[in-house]
C-alpha cells in the first residue's frame, strides 16, 4: 500500500518515456494522451521485450499546441528530452505546474534536473525526513499520506520552475513557492544557477512561453 503512490508516478515515467514519447515524436498522438492523468495513457506493450514499442525517431519540428493559437507551449515540449523523462513525469503529475506550462499568458524557465540527479536522491522528492519523523514509517499511507507525497511532489517540481522568461544573465528570480533569491551566471566558461552552484548543462527547448533547462542537480533538497 505505501508504494501505491510512488509507483504510479514511475509507472507514468516509464510509460511516457518508452512508450508515449515515440508517439508524440511520430505525431501519432490520439487526444487522451495530453490528458495529465497517466491512467489513460493507452499501454501498448512490445512482444519482442523490453524497450520502446516503436523506435526513437528523429525530434519532431515544433508542433502546433492543441489549445491556443497555435504557439508551441512548454506542456508540449516537455516530454521530448529522455535524459529529464523523470522530471517531466513528476509535472505531469502535479496539475498547477503542468497548467502553468499550458498557459500562454505565463512564461516560465524550467530548470529540469537529469534523471541521474534525481535517481541518486537519498529520498523520492516526495518524501520528507520530517514526515517519517512527525508520522513514522506510514507516513505516506492511505489518502492523508497520498495528499502529503503530492504536497511534497509539488513543492519539489515548483522549485524548479522560475515564473520568468527570458532569464537574464545575473538577474534575481525566485522560484516558484520559494523564498530564496537565485540567478545564474557563466563561470570559468560554466553556466551556473547561484548561490547553489548547479551546473546548466543545456537549453533543450525554447518556446512561445519560456524556455526548458536542463540543470546537473536537483535545488532545494535539503
Ligand atoms: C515570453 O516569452 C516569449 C518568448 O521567449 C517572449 O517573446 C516574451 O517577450 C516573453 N514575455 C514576457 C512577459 O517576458
Amino acid at each position: 500500500m505505501r508504494y501505491m503512490f510512488i509507483s504510479a508516478t514511475l509507472l507514468s515515467a516509464v510509460v511516457s518515456s518508452q512508450l508515449v514519447l515515440p508517439l508524440l515524436r511520430g505525431h501519432l498522438t490520439p487526444p487522451q494522451i495530453r490528458s495529465h492523468d497517466g491512467d489513460q495513457i493507452p499501454m501498448r506493450m512490445d512482444p519482442a521485450g523490453p524497450g520502446p514499442a516503436i523506435p526513437p525517431s528523429q525530434p519532431a519540428p515544433e508542433r502546433p499546441s492543441s489549445g491556443s493559437g497555435g504557439d508551441v507551449m512548454l506542456s508540449d515540449v516537455m516530454g521530448r528530452d529522455r535524459t529529464i523523462n523523470l522530471f517531466a513525469g513528476f509535472v505531469r503529475d502535479i496539475e498547477s505546474a503542468s497548467n502553468r506550462l499550458d498557459d500562454a499568458s505565463k512564461n516560465t524557465t524550467v530548470l529540469a534536473p537529469l534523471n541521474s540527479a534525481i535517481e541518486k536522491l537519498p529520498r523520492k522528492p516526495w518524501e520528507d525526513p520530517r514526515d517519517y519523523g512527525a508520522l513514522g514509517p506510514n507516513a505516506y499511507e492511505g489518502e492523508d499520506g497520498q495528499d502529503r507525497a503530492h504536497r511534497n511532489l509539488r513543492h519539489f517540481v515548483e522549485a524548479h520552475m522560475i515564473p520568468l522568461s527570458p532569464w537574464p544573465e545575473g538577474k534575481n528570480a525566485k522560484a516558484i513557492g520559494d523564498d530564496q533569491t537565485i540567478w545564474w551566471e557563466v563561470k570559468n566558461g560554466v553556466r551556473l544557477i547561484q548561490p547553489a552552484g548547479i551546473e546548466i548543462i543545456n537549453i533543450v527547448s525554447t518556446v512561445s512561453n519560456g524556455q526548458v533547462w536542463i540543470i546537473k542537480d536537483v535545488r532545494n533538497y535539503a
